[in-house]
Formats: structure tokens, sequence, C-alpha cells
């Protein structure tokens, strides 16, 4: 049934925080006529109304009431070169005049996947898709043909996209999660078969003993233990090197395969995130930044494994595929992002995200106040904790502490800035010192604004 056109907002929709241009308000109010609430992805950041953009350039958005906002989204970490990056806008002007996707390969597929592999040692071979969770799930299904068993072990609160058995436990809560020693597989949706809660393991991220004792416990039914070494969602905290070797041995004692789902982190260094701290998986999921804008997911890994999608005249253990798989736009849009992240540009990130964070660390010391700061390279994550996180359940926010992080967030957006809540914000290559002041200074005005009032020491 057609919904009513041009429904009025409700009042609490009009209460929106800091508010938004009359454009955006009106493009909500078609919007809320065509998709169920109002948006058609759950993960857009909205108070209550979401801010619809025009155009955005190197580091910068700009809405469609036209003020202009220093990105710290990107996308959800995916534009590791801010918007519109020249290389990428060029490369895609000839392929579009080329042809958008065919039946057929190319030779961007080759020339990606070779300078991917190039990257990485462990990645011997890839296929590529569309998205991080098809990167995930095709991982999963490969681990499950290499072992023969079916289920995964995943961190508490980590968040792997939307194939059901990672979805498991992203979203425990106090009332849900369990036990410390038994965290609980805890549905995410209504509906969601009891078969799936009975083959996710979720273990609390850096609790190197209780992660041992439950996979050696479910080992016989375990394909692969899921992994992001450092999960966003889950507090964007970084993993104990006994963490990752605990994980590391007990894989290989069981014959459990290890899948590094990098989609996010791979922006973590020039070798990803598995590189940086040690890990080294027999899988990797990725996405995001690999597709240079254009959507894209990959699997990679030891060749052996990743044999399970070779068909070798017959049908393969995990068929692959998909409509847009490879599709020369995301290769040719990937290739050229790529092309642009060397050393230097990992340098670059890797000394504005020590100076933000020192810089943030130097503001909560100064107001002596209830926040704390986590993240690696060019990403970080703002706490309202006084001392940072080490798992999920310490980063799980109470009431008080979300109207905190709203409050922030509303800030730093009256400010031009946008800041995720809750998820890794990210820096791009395109910013600069200035950038870094800017963010640190908004920081200090908002503790300085909050320092004045009452609440500040229930905090
Ligand atoms: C760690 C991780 N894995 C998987 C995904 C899913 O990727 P996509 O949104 O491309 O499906 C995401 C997305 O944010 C992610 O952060």
């Amino acid at each position: 049934m057609m919904a009513e056109l041009n429904s009025p907002l409700s009042p609490t929709e009009q209460d929106e925080h800091p508010p938004v241009g009359p454009r955006s308000r009106e493009a909500f109010r078609r919007a809320r006529d065509v998709f169920p609430d109002g948006t058609t992805r759950v993960t857009i950041e909205r108070d209550p109304i979401p801010r619809y953009m025009s155009h955005g350039r190197g580091a910068y958005l700009f809405d469609t009431d036209g003020r202009k906002f220093l990105d710290l989204n990107a996308n959800f970490t995916t534009l590791i070169h801010g918007h519109a990056f020249a290389p990428v806008v060029a490369a895609l002007e000839q392929q579009l005049r080329d042809g958008t996707c065919f039946a057929n390969p190319t030779e961007k597929e080759i020339d990606l996947a070779t300078l991917i592999c190039g990257l990485v040692p462990g990645m011997q071979r890839i296929r590529f898709c569309n998205t991080g969770t098809e990167a995930v799930m095709f991982a999963i299904k490969a681990a499950r043909a290499w072992t023969g068993r079916p289920a995964i072990a995943k961190v508490e609160g980590s968040y792997h996209g939307a194939y059901d058995w990672v979805e498991v436990s992203q979203s425990s809560t106090p009332a849900t999660w369990g036990s410390p020693a038994e965290p609980q597989s805890v549905p995410f949706y209504r509906g969601m078969p009891s078969s799936v809660l009975s083959e996710v393991v979720p273990l609390r991220f850096n609790d190197s003993q209780g992660a041992l004792q439950q996979i050696r416990r479910h080992a016989a039914s375990l394909a692969a233990i899921v992994l992001d070494p450092m999960p966003s969602r889950a507090g964007l905290i970084a993993p104990d090197a006994a963490f990752i070797s605990a994980l590391q041995n007990v894989a290989r004692e069981q014959n459990i395969l290890i899948i590094s789902d990098e989609v996010l982190n791979f922006r973590q260094s020039f070798q990803g995130a598995a590189a940086r701290y040690g890990l080294e998986p027999d899988l990797y999921a990725l996405g995001k930044i690999i597709g240079g804008g254009l959507p894209i997911g990959a699997i990679a890994g030891r060749a052996c494994v990743m044999q399970m999608f070779d068909a070798d005249e017959k049908k393969p253990a995990v068929p692959q595929g998909g409509t847009f798989s490879a599709n020369p736009m995301s290769m040719t849009a990937g290739l050229a992002a790529m092309q642009s992240l060397d050393h230097a540009a990992f340098a670059h990130l890797e000394r504005l995200g020590d100076m933000l964070r020192a810089r943030l660390v130097q503001a909560i010391e100064r107001w002596q106040v209830a926040f704390s700061v986590t993240g690696a390279g060019s990403l970080f994550r703002i706490h309202p904790k006084r001392r940072p996180p080490r798992d999920f359940r310490e980063a799980f926010w109470s009431p008080s502490e979300a109207a905190v992080m709203r409050e922030l967030t509303r800030f730093f957006t009256a400010e031009g800035i946008i800041l995720p809540n809750g998820a890794a914000a990210c820096l791009s290559t395109p910013m600069g010192d200035a950038e870094i002041d800017l963010v640190g200074q908004v920081f200090e005005q908002f503790l300085s604004s909050r320092a004045q009032c009452m609440e500040w020491g229930r905090l």
C-alpha cells in the first residue's frame, strides 16, 4: 500500500539537534513516505532528522542547505582519501565511458588483486564481491567447507555486517550478555533462528583465559574464529598481545581457522591490522577502502583455503559469485585509491592520528573529566569513561553516558564537524594539522562548556 505523502513530522522529529536546514527537513518528510523509518540504512546517524548531503570535497562535506562539515565519518571509514579524490574521479570518468559492468572478467580485477596480494604475504589468493557483509559470509563458508564444521566464535559486541551468524551478540546488553565466563548468544533480530544462536560462541575481547576455555569446549563444532583485531563498535580497543597469541595458538591446536575481518581495519597500516598486531590469519575479509568509494568486498587468504572457491571444472566447494562482483567501476576506483596509498600516506595518517589522540587526552587531563580515547592509526573513538575500556562490556554506555555522547556529537555538529556516535571516527589523507587543531579546539570547547555543568562530577 502506498504510504500517505508528505505526512507531518512528529513533535520529536521537529526537536532536532542541532537544527538541520529546510531542505533536509523537506527531504526527510518525503523519505518517511517511502522508507520504513524514513531511511534506507539503519546505520544512518540522525538526531532525529538525518542531514542530507549534496556533495563532498576532500575532507569536507556540504549539506543540501549549504553548510560545510569536516567529515570524520567518511562513509563509515571508507574514504581514506576523502571525497571526490582526483585520481579516482579521473579513472572513473574513463571507465564510465567504457562501460560499467560486463558478464566477462576485466584486466582491472587482476590489477587490483595483484596490488592487494602484493601488500600482505598472507593474502596468496583473493576473490572480489560487493560488500564487507558478503566478504565475511564467504570467508565463513570457506572455513566451513575446509573444516567440515558449522559454528563460529566471535567477539561480543563486534560488528561484521549482516550475515546472521556474525550478527549474534552484536547488540548484547547487561540484561542479556550473561556471565563473564560464558557470554550468551544473543539474537540480533526478532525471529533469528535458534539454530543460528547455537552455532555461535561469543568471546569477550582481551579475555584470553575465557576465550581459551570457550574455544576448547566448543572446538569440535568450530570452523572459524572471526576476529576484527580492533572492533569499532565493540569499543575500538587495541588487542592485548596475549589475547592475539591465545587465539592464534588455540586455533592451531584445534584446527580452527582464523578469519581477520579487516573490512574497516585494513586502513590501520600498509599491511592492514593483522600485521600490526601479530595475527596470522588463514582468511581475511576486506571492503571499504579497497573500493576507492565504490561498493566492494573481498575474501583473501592462504591459497589452500582459498581453493574452496576453485571450481577446477567441477562445482567448487563454495560457489562464490554475484552480478556486480568485480565490476569494472569498483575495480577502477579501488585501483586508483590503493595506488595512492603508499608508505608516505600511512605515515601521514599515523602522525595525524597520534597527534589527535594525544591532543584529546591532554584536554581530558586538563579538565579532569570522565572521558577516554582509544584507537590507532587513522582511527579514534572517544568514550564517556574515566579509564579506557578493555572490552565491549566496559565500553557499554549507561543511559547517562549515552546522553553525554549525544551532547558531544551535537556540539561537534553545531561546530561543523561530523563525529560518529558510538563508532570509529577516522582521518583521511587530505586532512592536515589545521583539521587536527579544529577537532582539538572543538573538543576543548565542549569540555569547558560541560565543566560548568553540575552533572559533570557524576559521570
Ligand atoms: C568490521 C566490519 N565487517 C563487516 C562490515 C560490513 O561491511 P558492508 O557494510 O560493506 O557490508 C563492516 C561495515 O561497517 C565492518 O565494519
